[in-house]
């Protein structure tokens, strides 16, 4: 089967070069001729961890293909995946689904015999139903086509081996033709009993945001359980391991954090709470989850201000932030806590050194002067007063401590990922700060006096 993947970001270029994997023949596309030219030339355009590798072989064996043509691909195509980008609308936040409906109309314009369209990218109930208004008006008349959903559930980072060792596939799919071309694309996974869950298109749409949602959520409570275990001197990881044994909520998301940040969790929760409003239907766990997490970034900061002294005294010291992208394992930066953490210590008069192992060019993009960009972990600790740990990536977990406290103009620190043991810290001599095991101080940004331990 021919595979023509539309959108070479972080889905489609994982999800393309997978189906490649498979055997299958598989086109990339994309409209930004940088990109295309890049991936022509074997560089991979972002860092995900196996990608260039598994990219490299499949072009290699003849099955991975790049493209900035829709009109060279899609005619000999037997599905055509989209997995553009949908981003969150200004305003109010809805998903922003312009790229989408132009590629349903390209893909249409190009459409010859019979073609399953696949929406890939995660797009609002009744979206759909949209696309294929969009193909129905343009297609020429000999062309016979169906309209699926699949979402996608990878996690940027780990994106290879969770498209290869899927909890489920879901298809959204409405013709048998449809469902049958579906099963043979996923037959290799299917053969490795990963559970496919068939369904309508509506409630396939539904169940990405629903997951999103989910998951946002449960980050969000035990961020809230962190809080209140600072409060009572509750240790948070144990108030995990406690309720995550339990098989009816499950160990996994439950590390309390500076709030979820990436592409997705804050544009899928906002854009599910006004498509509810939209429907009459607000769901208010929903709302209050995106409500929480936005102060939560802010909320770090206070506390970074707070382990340094106090607002009064903050002006002219200086803070090493080790970790900027939303998460370890990835270059991306959308909706990354450091990116409201670190504005407002500048704000407060601090001189920011920032390192991030894969994220600095995507930072300085995001962030822009201001900060210093530091070449190295050591390098933002020279003469700090305070160390922030935002990103839990492996080599700030074993940090030289000696070298550090030299380096360092105060051994204060704070771990937004609890990920040093707050006892070891302080034998090592550093006033340290966790989280929901060990903060002590008074919130200034957010306005919420905190109590001590
Ligand atoms: P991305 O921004 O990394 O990539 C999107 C790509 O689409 C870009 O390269 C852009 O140039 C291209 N594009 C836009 N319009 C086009 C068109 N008309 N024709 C060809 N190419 C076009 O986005 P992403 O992170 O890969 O996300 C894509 C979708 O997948 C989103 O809906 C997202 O919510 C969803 N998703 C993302 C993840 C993730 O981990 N990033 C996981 C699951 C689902
Ligand atoms: C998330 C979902 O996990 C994927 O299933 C989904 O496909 C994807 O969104 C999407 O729809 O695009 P991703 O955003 O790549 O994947 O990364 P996650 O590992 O889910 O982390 C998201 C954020 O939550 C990060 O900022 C992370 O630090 C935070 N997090 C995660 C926590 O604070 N605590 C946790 O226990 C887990």
């Amino acid at each position: 089967m021919k595979v023509v993947m539309i959108g070479a970001g972080y889905v489609g270029l994982v999800t393309g070069a997978c189906f490649s994997e498979f055997g299958f023949d598989v086109t990339c596309v994309d409209v930004d001729e940088t990109k295309i030219r890049a991936l022509e030339k074997g560089e991979i355009p972002i860092y995900e961890p196996g990608l260039d590798d598994l990219v490299a072989s499949n072009c290699k064996a003849g099955r991975l293909h790049f493209s900035t043509s829709l009109a060279d691909a899609v005619p000999a195509a037997d599905l055509v995946f989209i997995a553009v980008g949908t981003p969150s609308r200004r305003g109010d936040g809805y998903a922003d689904l312009r790229y989408v409906y132009a590629a349903a109309e390209q893909v249409a314009l190009n459409l010859s015999g019979y073609t399953t369209v696949v929406t890939k990218s995660t797009v609002p109930v009744g979206t759909g139903k949209e696309v294929a208004r969009i193909v129905a008006k343009h297609a020429p008349a000999h062309a016979e086509w169906d309209v699926v959903s699949n979402p996608e559930f990878l996690r940027e980072g780990a994106a290879i081996e969770d498209f290869m060792r899927p909890d489920r596939v879901v298809i959204g799919a409405e013709s048998d033709r449809a469902r049958e071309q579906m099963r043979q694309l996923y037959r290799p996974l299917s053969l490795r009993e990963v559970p496919m869950v068939f369904t309508e298109i509506v409630t396939a749409e539904l169940i990405k945001y629903a997951a999103n949602a989910f998951l946002a959520t449960k980050i969000t409570f035990i961020n809230e359980i962190a809080d209140l275990c600072e409060k009572t001197g509750a240790n948070v990881q144990h108030v995990a391991k406690g309720i995550g044994l339990d098989g009816r909520i499950g160990s996994k998301f439950l590390h309390p954090g500076p709030g979820y940040g990436g592409s997705c969790f804050p544009k899928d929760t906002l854009a599910l709470a006004y498509s509810a409003r939209q429907h009459g239907t607000p769901l208010r766990i929903v709302e209050s989850v995106i409500d929480i997490n936005d102060r939560r970034k802010l909320a770090m900061a206070d506390r970074v201000i707070d382990a340094m002294g106090g607002l009064s005294v903050v002006r002219g010291k200086k803070v090493a932030v080790l970790g900027l992208t939303f998460k370890p394992g990835t270059d991306d930066m959308r909706e990354s806590p450091a990116l409201a953490i670190v504005p407002a210590l500048m704000a407060a008069g601090i001189e920011a050194r920032v390192f991030d192992p894969q994220g600095m060019s995507n930072a300085k993009a995001e962030i822009g002067v201001g900060p210093y960009y530091a070449s190295s972990a050591y390098d933002a600790l020279d003469g700090a007063d305070c160390l922030a740990i935002v990103t839990e990536w492996n080599e700030f977990r074993a940090l030289q401590l000696d070298r550090v406290k030299s380096l360092m103009n105060a051994p204060v620190m704070v771990d937004m990922r609890n990920i040093y043991v707050p006892e070891e810290m302080r034998a090592a001599g550093f006033t340290y700060y966790g989280i929901g095991r060990g903060y002590t101080g008074q919130s200034i940004l957010t306005g919420q006096a905190e109590a001590a331990e």
